[in-house]
């Protein structure tokens, strides 16, 4: 029987390359808004993944931190929404 010996010959090692910090927000006016407000549920690899462009800029990410609060709970400051909404602009 050589079928065991046949695949274990065709597996290659696995070895996933991973983006440098993909859990850190990138730097930025008003980074620690965010920092401080946006990684209590889950990573920046959630604002790292959203797509990019001119469509998705202020209007959608004042869309994305109101969801938050509204629908998932987020505790962020009134005086802190603005802040984020600039630095996710300006910067993703
Ligand atoms: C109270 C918890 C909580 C906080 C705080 C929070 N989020 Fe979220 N966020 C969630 C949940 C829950 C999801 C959906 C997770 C899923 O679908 O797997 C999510 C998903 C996302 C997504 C993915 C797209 C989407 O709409 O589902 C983005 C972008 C995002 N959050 C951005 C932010 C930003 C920016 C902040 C800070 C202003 C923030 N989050 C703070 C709970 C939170």
């Amino acid at each position: 029987m050589t079928c065991g010996a046949t695949l274990a010959a065709s597996a290659r090692p696995i070895n996933y390359q991973l983006p440098d910090e993909t859990a850190a927000f990138k730097p930025g006016p008003g980074v620690e808004a965010a920092q401080n407000n946006c990684t209590a549920c889950h990573s920046a690899d959630y604002i790292q993944t959203q797509p990019r462009g001119p469509k998705f800029k202020k209007d959608f990410w004042q869309a994305e931190v109101t969801k938050m609060i509204k629908v998932y709970g987020a505790t962020i400051d009134e005086a802190d929404v603005g802040k984020i909404v600039d630095y996710l602009a300006a910067t993703y």
